[in-house]
């Protein structure tokens, strides 16, 4: 099948695409809303299949995602699951690969990942620079993208920020041209535009991308574009995300509640991402063991909750050291060494168990990011832009690498 082997399908309309995303959201909601638990069964009708995976088998389909094989004794339900996720998911490269070209100095404080992100964004939005009389980047952080677009236009170029200390780490940061940053909640205090305005967001996170969305699109007919890669969907002060452009029908069956936005920015593969996945698994067997000693000595706990108020990292110590300091910081005696030997046996178990039974859920992760992606294309669209949408970078630069581009037609 072309979609699933091949090359990515480059001229299937926009609406279709967020038809299958949508589609394929709509009819396993039941899997996206079980996630399995320490302790709980969970699995469905999947359950004896998911756990004669095998340490093999769950690796690959774990740092694969979408693109893994799946056994061929998985159950035709599955199957069907693993294909809707894939043809939802395929979608095109929006630059030709840069080949070898040798890469520019970095600048100060940016990465060699931030450098190829702002290369790679900076050459999206080339071609509307014969348009643009300002560039607005929005959640500028500290500017290395500002800086990128500055230097390859005569334009003004503004970078807005919220965070003072990212804004004046900006400012100060050396540049050949030089853009001018604000410090400014857009949310909070809006986001004036002008016509011609192209705005732009790196890892505009959560309600941000809709913003930018929603702002671009009511200056339809004013010259105004928009390049957006959006990341951490579950970065939002309203509780879900209502769909910009899904009929009354699905409005409902359509709105993703923060946890489970939450599950797109979720990645297991090494590249591209701080920890390695081995790290990122040990962290969690860590923190389910946590959890357990916790409610052992009768701390009252959400899910996910064993790390609050310690910094996230403190999972990757090792475990007595995280048990002790989520103990202290409660005011209570950590545990002895043969509890924490036996929280962590236990531990060991079920994070090998709920790994397996989340293997589905976690195939509509990308999905999910796919469809919000969607649906700010099919709205632009529906507001009289011109869209194109896919992937911008290689995920190992950053598994958030889904773009779009908008200009008024
Ligand atoms: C993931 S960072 C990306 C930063 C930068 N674009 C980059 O790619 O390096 C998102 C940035 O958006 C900023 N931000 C988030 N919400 C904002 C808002 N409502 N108004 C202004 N800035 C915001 C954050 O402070 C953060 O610096």
């Amino acid at each position: 099948m072309k979609v699933l082997e091949g090359r990515p399908e480059r001229d299937v309309p926009l609406r279709a695409r967020w038809d299958r995303a949508a589609q394929a959201l709509v009819a396993h909601r039941d899997v996206l809303e079980a996630r399995p638990r320490p302790g709980e069964r969970g699995g469905g009708e999947w359950h004896d299949f998911l756990l004669s995976l095998d340490d093999g088998e769950l690796a690959e389909i774990e740092s694969r995602g979408h693109e893994a094989r799946w056994p061929e004794r998985a159950p035709p339900s599955l199957l069907a699951l693993v294909t809707a996720a894939r043809v939802a998911c395929d979608v095109p490269a929006l630059l030709p690969d840069a080949g070898d070209a040798a890469p520019r100095a970095t600048r100060r404080r940016e990465t060699p990942r931030k450098r190829a992100q702002v290369e790679a964004f900076a050459a999206l939005v080339r071609p509307l620079t014969a348009y643009a009389t300002r560039f607005v980047d929005v959640g500028s952080g500290h500017g290395h993208l500002t800086r990128g677009i500055a230097e390859q236009n005569d334009v003004p170029v503004v970078g807005l920020e919220r965070d003072v200390q990212l804004a004046s780490r900006a400012r100060a940061l050396p540049s050949t041209r030089s853009p001018t940053f604000a410090v400014t909640d857009v949310v909070r205090d809006g986001l004036p535009l002008e016509p011609g305005d192209c705005v732009v967001g790196l890892h505009a996170c959560g309600e941000l991308g809709d913003l930018l969305v929603t702002r671009v699109a009511s200056m339809a007919g004013a010259r105004a574009s928009l390049a957006l890669v959006g990341c951490c969907l579950q970065k939002r002060r309203s509780g879900e995300r209502v769909s910009l452009c899904a009929p009354a029908a699905l409005e409902r069956a359509l709105a993703l509640p923060k946890p489970l936005l939450g599950l797109s920015n979720l990645t297991a593969r090494d590249e591209g991402v701080e920890a390695t996945r081995v790290e990122n698994l040990a962290a969690r067997e860590r923190r389910i063991a946590l959890h357990r000693l916790l409610a052992e000595a009768g701390v009252p706990l959400g899910v996910g909750r064993e790390l609050e108020g310690l910094n996230r990292r403190v999972a990757h110590h090792a475990l007595a050291d995280l048990v002790a300091r989520a103990f202290v910081l409660r005011g209570l005696t950590p545990p002895s060494a043969d509890r924490i030997a036996k929280a962590a046996a236990w531990a060991a178990g079920e994070h090998a168990r709920v790994r397996r039974l989340g293997l589905p859920r976690g195939l509509l992760a990308r999905v999910l990011e796919v469809f919000v992606l969607l649906d700010r294309a099919v709205y632009l669209e529906q507001h009289g832009f011109e869209v194109a949408i896919g992937s911008l970078f290689a995920a190992r630069v950053s598994p958030r690498n889904l773009a779009l581009v908008a200009s008024s037609s």
